[in-house]
C-alpha cells in the first residue's frame, strides 16, 4: 500500500539521506525516470542515481544498494529498465509472489528496441529455460530437471567431490601457484556435474568454459549489443555442441542426465528437443558459473577477514554455519528478473503490468533490518535466512549439490595449502550483472 503524504514534516528519505550521504561514486539527479502513482513532494524528489551498469557498480555493489535500501527501496533503472527491488520483503516477495511477480521475462533482456532484430535467437532459447517459465510449463521442466539430482546420480557425491578437489590441487601442487577461477573454482563443478552427472567430455570443459562466460556476459551486459552478440554466438555454438551430443545418446543410451532427458522427449512427449537442449544449457551455465564464484569470491572474502580464515585453517572443513555465510555474503546470483505480470503498488511506486522487475538477491542479503552487521564476515552467524539459492518455486535445485561441493572444495584447499595468500592485492571482478564474480584471481603459497 502507499504510504500516506507526509505533509511538511522532513521525508524520512531526505533525513535518511543525511544519515547516510550518497557514495561518492554515485550521481545524484533530481529527475525521476518512471514517475509513480502519486505526485512526489518536493522533499523527497531527491533520488539516488544509480547505474547498476556501471564499472563501479559491478566491482563493488554494497555502498550503492544500502543507499537505495535506505532513500529508495523500489527503483527504476533507466540502463536496465527494470525496476530494482532491494529491501529483503520486497526480494523475497519478488522472487515467491508469481502471481504478481512473473518468471516469463526473456523479452525484458532486450533494453532497446533496435537490438531484438539481432537477438532472436537467444531471447527464444532464454524463453524456454525453466527459469524462464511460470507453471504450468515450469513444474513440468523442474520435475525433469529435478531427476539430474535424484540420489542415483549423487551416489558417492561426496567421495567423487574430495577426489576431483584433490585431483586438482595434485596438479597445481609444486607450481606454488595457480589462476584460482580456472584451475580451482571452475575445474571443481565442471568435472563433477558437467563430466559426472551430465556426461559431458573431459576434453571439452575448456572450450565450454569460454561459452558460458561468454553466455554470462550477455545475461549481465543487456545494455550492450556487441557483448549480447557474443554471447549469441556462444550460445548457438553450445546448442551445436549439445544437439550433438544428444544425437549420440539416441544411437547410443547411456547412463546419464542427456540420455535421460532425450528418453523424456522421444518417448514419453515430456518435453521438445529445443526444450531438451534449453534445460541442459541452462544446468550447465548456471551451475558452474554461480558454484565457481561462491568459491573463488568465498576465498576473497577469507583473506580480507583474516580472523574468520584462521577458524577455517584451524578447522578446514566449514561447518554448515560457515559455509551457509559464505553463500549469503557472496550471493553470486545477485539479480534475478521478473516481469510485472499486472500493475503493482510497491513502496510509494506503481509498477506497471509488463515491465522488468530485478528482485535484487545481494542487497536482500544484506538487509540489516534481518542481518546483524550485514556488511561483515561472520562464519558463526546463526540467524541466516539467505535468500542466495532464490526463494519459493524457482528456489535453486541445484542447492543441494552446491552446499556438499562448496564445504569440500574449502577443505580440501586449506588443508593442502595452509599457507595460501593472493599474488596480488588487484581484484579482476567480471563486471556481470547476473552473476557476480571474479574473472581470475592468481594465488601462491610455499
Ligand atoms: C552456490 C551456487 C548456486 C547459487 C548461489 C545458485 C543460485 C540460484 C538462484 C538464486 C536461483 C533462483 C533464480 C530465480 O528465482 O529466478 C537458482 C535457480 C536455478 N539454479 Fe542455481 N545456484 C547455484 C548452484 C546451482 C547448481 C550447481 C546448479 C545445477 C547444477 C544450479 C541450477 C539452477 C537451475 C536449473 C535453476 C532454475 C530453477 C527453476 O527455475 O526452477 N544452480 N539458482
Amino acid at each position: 500500500m502507499l504510504m500516506p503524504c507526509q505533509g511538511c514534516l522532513p521525508s524520512s528519505r531526505a533525513y535518511a539521506a543525511t544519515l547516510f550521504p550518497p557514495h561518492p561514486l554515485t550521481a545524484v539527479h533530481l529527475t525521476h525516470a518512471e514517475p509513480g502513482p502519486r505526485q512526489e513532494h518536493p522533499h523527497m524528489s531527491q533520488k539516488p542515481h544509480v547505474n547498476i551498469l556501471s564499472p563501479e557498480f559491478l566491482t563493488n555493489p554494497h555502498p550503492f544498494l544500502k543507499q537505495l535500501r535506505e532513500q529508495d527501496p523500489v527503483y527504476w533503472s533507466e540502463e536496465t529498465r527494470h525496476w530494482l527491488l532491494t529491501r529483503y520483503e520486497d526480494v523475497q516477495a519478488g522472487l515467491r509472489d508469481a502471481t504478481r511477480f512473473s518468471s516469463q521475462s526473456s523479452e525484458t533482456f532486450v533494453v532497446r528496441d533496435e537490438f531484438m532484430q539481432h537477438l532472436r535467437p537467444i531471447i527464444t532459447h532464454f524463453s524456454m529455460w525453466a527459469v524462464m517459465k511460470d507453471n504450468p510449463e515450469h513444474k513440468r521442466l523442474r520435475g525433469l530437471i529435478n531427476q539430474a539430482f535424484r540420489p542415483e546420480n549423487l551416489k558417492d557425491i561426496q567421495v567423487r567431490a574430495r577426489q576431483t578437489a584433490e585431483w586438482l590441487i595434485d596438479q597445481v601442487q609444486d607450481k606454488g601457484e595457480m589462476e584460482f577461477v580456472n584451475d580451482y573454482a571452475y575445474a571443481l563443478p565442471a568435472l563433477l556435474f558437467a563430466v559426472e552427472i551430465l556426461g559431458m567430455d573431459r576434453s571439452d570443459l575448456t572450450t565450454f568454459k569460454q561459452w558460458s562466460v561468454d553466455l554470462a556476459r550477455a545475461t549481465g551486459r543487456i545494455d550492450n549489443l556487441d557483448i549480447m552478440l557474443k554471447g549469441q554466438d556462444a550460445l548457438l555454438a553450445m546448442t551445436d555442441y549439445i544437439t550433438r551430443a544428444i544425437n549420440s545418446r539416441i544411437e547410443q543410451p547411456r547412463e546419464d542426465f542427456i540420455s535421460f532427458l532425450v528418453k523424456a522427449w522421444r518417448e514419453e512427449s515430456k518435453l521438445t528437443l529445443e526444450e531438451v537442449v534449453a534445460q541442459m544449457v541452462l544446468l550447465l551455465a548456471g551451475g558452474h558459473t554461480t558454484t565457481q564464484n561462491v568459491i573463488s569470491q568465498g576465498l576473497l572474502a577469507l583473506f580480507k577477514h583474516p580472523e574468520q580464515l584462521e577458524i577455517l585453517k584451524k578447522n578446514p572443513e566449514p561447518t554448515r554455519q560457515a559455509a551457509e555465510e559464505l553463500y549469503r555474503f557472496t550471493s553470486p546470483a545477485q539479480a534475478p528478473t521478473r516481469i510485472a505480470a499486472c500493475d503493482i503498488e510497491l513502496g510509494g511506486k506503481l509498477i506497471k503490468k509488463g515491465q522488468g522487475v530485478m528482485p535484487m538477491v545481494v542487497s536482500a542479503n544484506r538487509d540489516a533490518t534481518i542481518f546483524e552487521q550485514p556488511d561483515e564476515l561472520i562464519l558463526t552467524r546463526e540467524k541466516n535466512p539467505h535468500l542466495g539459492f532464490g526463494s519459493g518455486n524457482h528456489v535453486c535445485p541445484g542447492a543441494f549439490l552446491a552446499r556438499l561441493e562448496i564445504p569440500i572444495a574449502f577443505e580440501v584447499l586449506f588443508r593442502r595449502l595452509p599457507n595460501i595468500q593472493p599474488k596480488s592485492s588487484h581484484e579482476d571482478w567480471n563486471m556481470n550483472l547476473s552473476f557476480r564474480g571474479l574473472s581470475t584471481f592468481p594465488v601462491v603459497w610455499n
